[in-house]
Parts: C-alpha cells; sequence; structure tokens
C-alpha cells in the first residue's frame, strides 16, 4: 500500500506543533519536510530549528528533503534534529562523492535518497543505484508548494520502477509535488511506494478523509 507523506511546507508555521499532531492523528505515515535555501532553490522555507520542533510533536518519521547547495554540510545537523529519511538533489553537491554521501547516511541508520527535478533523466542516477536507498522523483519543479502535477512524471515512475526491479529490489521510490486524491492512483499504479502531499492534504477540509482517500 502507498505510503502518505504530508508536506508541511504548507502548514500554518504560527502553530506548527498542532499541525503536526493533526497530521499524525489523520494517518499520516511520514511527515515530508521541505528545507529550501533560496540558492539552489529560489524560495526560502526553514531549516533544523523547524525540523527539530516537527521532531517533539511526533513519533512519525521525518523525511528531510533538501532543496539546498551542498547539503552534505547539513547532513549531521538534520540527522541531530531528529531525520529518518534524508534526500538531496546531487547536482547541488559541489565537491563531494555522492555515494561517500550516501554511505554516511547508512552508517548513521537513515535512508538516504536522490531527489531529480523533471529535467534530469534516470540515466543520471544509474551509476548510484545500487546505494541508494530511496529515489525521489519531482513531479514538479523543485521550489514551490501547490504547483500543478507534471503528467509526463507518470512514464518516469514507471521506468523507475523497472530500474528498480532490476538492479535495487529495495530501493523505495517516493513522488513528490501536486500529487492530490485526482492523481494519487495513477501515481501508485505507475510504481510509487510514497506519496508526498503539501497543498492536497492542508486544503482539505478534513485531512483524515483525505488522507484515508489518497492511501485508496
Ligand atoms: C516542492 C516540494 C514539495 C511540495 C509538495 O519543492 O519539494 O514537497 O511542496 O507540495 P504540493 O503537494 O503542494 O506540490
Ligand atoms: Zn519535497
Amino acid at each position: 500500500m502507498i505510503k502518505i507523506a504530508p508536506s508541511i511546507l504548507s502548514a500554518d508555521f504560527s502553530k506548527i506543533g498542532e499541525e503536526v499532531r493533526l497530521l499524525e492523528r489523520s494517518g499520516a505515515d511520514i511527515i515530508h519536510c521541505d528545507v529550501m535555501d533560496g540558492v539552489f532553490v529560489p524560495n526560502i522555507s526553514f531549516g533544523m530549528p523547524v525540523v527539530g520542533a516537527v521532531k517533539k510533536n511526533t513519533s512519525l518519521p521525518l523525511d528531510v528533503h533538501l532543496m539546498i547547495i551542498n547539503p552534505d554540510r547539513y547532513i549531521d545537523a538534520f540527522i541531530d534534529a531528529g531525520a529518518s529519511y534524508i534526500t538531496f538533489h546531487d547536482v547541488a553537491v559541489q565537491d563531494k562523492s555522492i555515494i561517500g554521501i550516501l554511505e554516511k547516511l547508512k552508517s548513521k541508520g537513515i535512508i538516504g535518497g536522490i531527489a531529480l527535478n523533471p529535467d534530469i533523466s534516470l540515466t543520471h542516477i544509474e551509476r548510484y543505484i545500487e546505494c541508494l536507498d530511496m529515489l525521489l522523483i519531482m513531479s514538479v519543479y523543485a521550489g514551490f508548494g501547490g504547483q500543478k502535477f507534471i503528467p509526463e512524471s507518470l512514464k518516469k515512475i514507471e521506468e523507475a520502477a523497472k530500474l528498480k526491479n532490476k538492479y535495487n529490489k529495495n530501493l523505495i521510490i517516493e513522488v513528490d509535488g501536486g500529487i492530490n486524491t485526482e492523481n494519487i492512483r495513477a501515481v501508485e499504479n505507475s510504481g510509487a511506494d510514497i506519496a508526498v502531499a503539501g497543498s492536497g492534504v492542508f486544503g482539505a477540509k478534513d485531512k483524515k478523509d483525505c488522507i484515508k482517500t489518497l492511501r485508496g
């Protein structure tokens, strides 16, 4: 069954603790935290203190999506803040080995992932696929919540599922961006294991109903 990871990017930060507790009560599987630095992506969101505050309010695993330059510099800080999953955009890494970063995450018991924007093809990660725990397929361009799902992403998810089958059966395929109750079945049927949903969940009247429908 597909896991649902609501993104707190669309939450009301004036009451973040309450928002996170409500997500947990509403049946979320994972809490997705979108960290943006205003350099790798044009937007700035939040960093370690907010992730730490989220951690204090839930026992759900935190999935930290780093949209920042030189993500390797901040990995320890996000682990200390409570991350269980850490995903970074490998194109944002400047002077470190990607495999080295993935191995470091693994040695610390973190589920490590690489995120691919819509314009980056899967051939790009073929060389790391065997040491990847998770692949994050962006179905919008990283940077903002509330964008429209890019339909071509479905084909990419299917291709990723084929690579998973061939090279790394434990690979977790996560899909992020523009997912809602209308398109999630297509995302699931294409091979996604985890779906991130920000505005879809936070825009719903009833989060519990929404998450239940998303899960199917
Ligand atoms: C985009 C983020 C996504 C996004 C999800 O840069 O990585 O996690 O905020 O939000 P929605 O579901 O609103 O696209
Ligand atoms: Zn994200």
